[in-house]
């Protein structure tokens, strides 16, 4: 099976970005751990990143022929974007969010989460190790 793994705003930025929050590894770190990892469990991955809500959106929608899952870390936008709900509310497949940071121990606008009405799992606080959590749980909800 094929995930989607989709990171928004400022996550380009990781490894640079108050690294005392989300640590010293860049994206692109991720994305070697993850698919290394996923070439174990027998996941095929597709990248994307965006600063922008409607670049998002449009990844899920393609992600609607193509994908048995998606793993987003939606950024800020976890805590706005409807329309972001909404796209993930017209894809079938299994939806995991992942959060590097324990989002429930900083400011409370980011406690609220629209997202989590979709997804079938959270993970947040594991750092960028959550990712790979993520793709572990993908592999046993898409087997
Ligand atoms: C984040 C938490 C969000 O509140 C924040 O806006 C981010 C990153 C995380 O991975 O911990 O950009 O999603």
């Amino acid at each position: 099976p094929r995930i989607q793994i989709i990171n928004g705003p400022n996550l380009n930025l990781l490894g640079k970005r108050q690294p005392e929050i989300y640590g010293a590894e860049t994206l692109d770190d991720v994305a070697r751990d993850c698919e290394a990892l996923a070439a174990e469990l027998g996941l095929e991955l597709s990248f994307y990143q965006s600063n922008h809500e409607g670049g998002i959106i449009d990844c899920i929608h393609a992600a609607r022929e193509t994908c048995a899952g998606i793993v987003i870390n939606p950024g800020a936008y976890t805590h706005t974007s409807v329309a972001i709900l909404d796209a993930l509310n017209a894809f079938d497949g299994k939806v995991i969010e992942c959060h590097i940071s324990n989002v429930h121990k900083r400011e409370s606008f980011r406690h609220h989460s629209y997202v989590s009405l979709r997804a079938d799992g959270v993970i947040a606080g594991f750092g960028t190790q959550g990712y790979q959590l993520a793709l572990r749980r993908m592999a046993v909800l898409t087997a």
